[in-house]
């Protein structure tokens, strides 16, 4: 902290990013919990889709999102990545209030995994390559939980190490720094459009009107 540049609760995570993460949680919890009931079969794949659907918009809203929502802000090759390992070692404190280049790996992998579990979802209803693609689907999804509980205790323990709430950061999102850091605009109208689209989505499936995606 600095006297003429002091630390204070800023805005970092614009409405669609926290919109879209939460609504990603929603709807992976929820494809998980209806995996093994055949009645709630097209549940299961409403959860799914709408899963895929926000990881869309996110590759879109990396590109041209708010300053931290975009990849170039925390895409950092190995260089920052192995600078960020060595920098936990000399200060828990990370620098910038961005996502950090390690927890970034993590998230687009998770990103990738859901876009490949709906992939492959699709293949299993199509009866693509037989039994076996319900099996690798069903790999993915076990690796993908996998990470998320890594994703999770990464979150947990990181706010400790950096005395700062991540996740209530995720849901307000303020995160400590300085003003000259701050986003301006929270883009709350595009988070409520990418909360109907993805109801949207849902319901379409959920009521078979995409016959195409899941007969
Ligand atoms: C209750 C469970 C979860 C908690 C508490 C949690 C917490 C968090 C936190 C704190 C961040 C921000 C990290 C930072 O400050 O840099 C984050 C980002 C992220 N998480 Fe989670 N997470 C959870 C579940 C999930 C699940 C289930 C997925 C995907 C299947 C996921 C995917 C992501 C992604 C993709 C990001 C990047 C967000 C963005 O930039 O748009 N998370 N999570
Ligand atoms: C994040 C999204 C998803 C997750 C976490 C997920 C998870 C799972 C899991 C764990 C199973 C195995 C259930 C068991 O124990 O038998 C399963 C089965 C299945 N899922 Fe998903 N799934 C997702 C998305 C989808 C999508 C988009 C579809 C496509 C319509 C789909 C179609 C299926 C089918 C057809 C099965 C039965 C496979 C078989 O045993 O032949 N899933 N899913």
């Amino acid at each position: 902290m600095n006297a003429t540049n002091p630390k204070k609760y800023i805005l970092v995570w614009d409405f669609p990013v926290r919109a879209f993460h939460w609504l990603l949680v929603v709807s992976f919890a929820g494809a998980w919990l209806t995996s093994e009931s055949e009645a709630l079969q097209m549940i299961h794949y409403a959860f799914g889709y709408s899963a895929c659907g926000l990881v869309l918009f996110r590759v879109v809203w990396g590109l041209v999102g708010t300053k931290y929502a975009r990849f170039s802000q925390f895409i950092k090759g190995p260089k920052g990545v192995i600078k960020h390992i060595q920098s936990i070692f000399v200060s828990s404190k990370h620098s910038d209030p961005g996502h950090n280049p390690v927890g970034a790996i993590a998230m687009l992998a998770l990103m990738g995994l859901v876009l490949l579990i709906g992939l492959t979802g699709y293949w299993s209803v199509k009866e693509f390559f037989g039994d076996v693609m319900g099996e690798v689907h069903e790999a993915i999804a076990s690796l993908a939980m996998a990470l998320v509980a890594i994703h999770v205790a990464a979150a947990i323990l990181m706010s400790f190490l950096q005395k700062e709430n991540l996740i209530k950061s995720m849901v307000t999102g303020k995160k400590l720094g300085t003003e000259e850091q701050a986003i301006r605009y929270p883009m709350y109208f595009m988070g409520v459009a990418l909360g109907i689209a993805w109801a949207y989505v849902f319901y379409l499936v959920v009521s078979g009107s995409l016959p195409a995606f899941t007969q």
